[in-house]
C-alpha cells in the first residue's frame, strides 16, 4: 500500500540525539495530559523511552480508549495499529502515526479487492453461508469491516484459538463449516494444529490465482482456507535455528511467536504472542537461557531488562521489522513539536461506515474471549 511520508525538515534530521531528547521532553511536558504516547513492543529504545504505555497492538488501542483526557494519541507502531486505535477511541481523540510509511508488509498481503474477489469465487463453489471470515489484527480497517459485516471476527495472536473455536464450534448461531483466515497463513495453521486439526484440513488460498490455485473439491472440503500471507520477520526463523540453539544451550528454552512457520512452532517449548513471550521470560527460572523467535528489539529489551536470565534471538542474524523501524526520535520530535504549535500531522482516520463494521468485528472478538 502506497503511503507517502514527506522527508523531515533538516532541523530534525541533523539534530543530535541529546538535542532531540531535550526537544521531545519539552514538548511532552507542554502537552501534558493531552498527549498519550503508545509504544509497541517492537519499537526501538530511542522511541520506547518516551512511551506512556507499552504493549501489543490490541492492548495499546484499549489503553488509548481508556484515556479520554488524551486528545492526541501518538501511536509508535504501524499503520493498522493506528487505525484500530482510531476505531476504538472517542470522537475527540486524534490518532497520529509518526511516519506514514510505517506499514506492515503482512497486513498489505491482503487487500479488500482481493478478499471480496475471493469471497465471490468461494460462493460459486461452496456454501458461503457456512464460511466465516476471520481476520488477524494485522490487517487494514476495511478488512476488519468486511469480516464484521459478514458474520466474522477479528483475532489477535493471543486469542486466535478462542476465535477459531467460536467460528467452528459456536453455539450462539450457525456453526461454520469453513473459515477463511487472512492475512497470515502461519497463525491460522499453527492455531488449527493446536485445535487438533491436521494439514489435510487446511489449504492455502493464493489470491493471485483463480480459485486460490485450488480445485473445487479442496475448496469445499478444507476447514481452513489460509490466505497466502506471511510476516517477513517471523518467517526467517527455521528449524535449523532451533537445532543450533539447542546444541549451544542444552536445557535452554525456546519460545516462538505463532507467526513463525509450523515447523518452528512444533520444535518450540512455548508458542505465543508478544505479551506471552514477555511473560514466558518473566516466569523462566533464574539463570535460564531463552531463545526467542520474534522481532529483535523485543528480544534485546527482554535481555537488557532481565539481567538474571539470558535472552537471545533464535536467528543469529539480526532481523528487525523494517517498517516498525521507521519510527525514530526525529519523527517523534517533529510530531510533538507540531502539536505544540497546533499542527496535527499524520493523523490516521477511518471513515464512519468502515469503523462501524470493524468495531462489530472487534467487539465480537471481545465477547468471545
Ligand atoms: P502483537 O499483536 O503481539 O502486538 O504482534 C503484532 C505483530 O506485528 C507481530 O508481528
Ligand atoms: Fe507486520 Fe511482521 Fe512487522 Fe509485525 S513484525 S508489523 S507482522 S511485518
Amino acid at each position: 500500500m502506497l503511503r507517502l511520508q514527506a522527508p523531515l525538515p533538516g532541523t530534525y534530521l541533523e539534530a543530535s540525539h541529546d538535542e532531540l531528547s531535550t526537544r521531545i521532553a519539552a514538548a511532552k511536558a507542554t502537552l501534558g495530559e493531552r498527549l498519550f504516547i503508545l509504544g509497541h513492543h517492537y519499537q526501538r529504545d530511542e522511541v520506547m523511552r518516551w512511551a506512556d504505555a507499552r504493549g501489543d497492538s490490541f492492548r495499546l488501542s484499549v489503553l488509548a480508549k481508556d484515556r479520554p483526557q488524551a486528545d492526541y494519541i501518538v501511536f509508535c507502531g504501524v499503520h493498522f495499529m493506528a487505525e484500530a486505535a482510531d476505531i476504538l477511541t472517542g470522537e475527540h481523540q486524534q490518532v497520529i502515526l509518526p511516519d506514514l510509511n510505517a506499514g506492515c508488509s503482512m497486513a498489505d498481503m491482503a487487500d479488500i479487492d482481493a478478499v471480496e474477489d475471493a469471497w465471490e469465487q468461494l460462493a460459486e463453489v461452496t456454501d458461503i453461508e457456512r464460511v466465516v471470515p476471520i481476520t488477524y489484527m494485522n490487517s487494514a480497517a476495511d478488512l476488519k469491516s468486511f469480516v464484521g459485516s459478514h458474520g466474522g471476527a477479528v483475532c489477535t495472536s493471543t486469542n486466535a484459538r478462542a476465535v477459531l473455536d467460536w467460528a467452528l464450534r459456536r453455539e450462539d448461531g450457525p456453526r461454520a463449516a469453513q473459515v477463511l483466515f487472512f492475512p497470515d497463513q502461519h497463525l491460522g495453521r499453527n492455531t488449527g494444529h493446536q485445535m487438533g486439526f491436521t494439514e489435510a484440513d487446511m489449504a492455502v488460498w493464493n489470491p493471485r490465482r483463480d480459485l486460490g490455485g485450488l480445485d473445487d473439491a479442496t475448496v469445499k472440503e478444507s476447514t481452513f482456507l489460509l490466505w497466502k500471507g506471511h510476516c517477513s520477520v517471523h518467517q526467517r526463523f527455521t528449524p535449523q535455528h532451533v537445532a543450533a540453539f539447542r546444541d549451544e544451550h542444552p536445557g535452554g528454552i525456546v519460545v516462538a511467536h505463532p507467526e513463525c512457520s509450523h515447523e518452528v512452532c512444533e520444535l518450540a517449548d512455548q508458542v505465543g504472542s508478544t505479551d506471552f513471550i514477555i511473560r514466558a521470560v518473566e516466569q523462566a527460572p533464574v539463570g535460564s537461557v531463552i531463545g526467542v523467535g520474534t522481532e529483535i528489539h523485543l528480544v534485546q529489551r527482554l535481555d537488557d531488562e532481565t539481567p538474571d536470565k539470558t535472552v537471545v534471538s533464535l536467528d543469529p542474524l539480526v532481523c528487525p521489522c523494517s517498517t516498525m523501524f521507521r519510527i525514530d526520535a526525529p519523527h517523534l520530535a517533529w510530531i510533538l513539536e507540531g502539536l505544540v504549535d497546533g499542527k496535527v500531522r499524520n493523523r490516521i482516520t477511518v471513515d464512519d461506515e468502515t469503523a462501524h463494521w470493524a468495531r462489530v468485528a472487534l467487539e465480537r472478538m471481545l465477547e468471545i474471549t
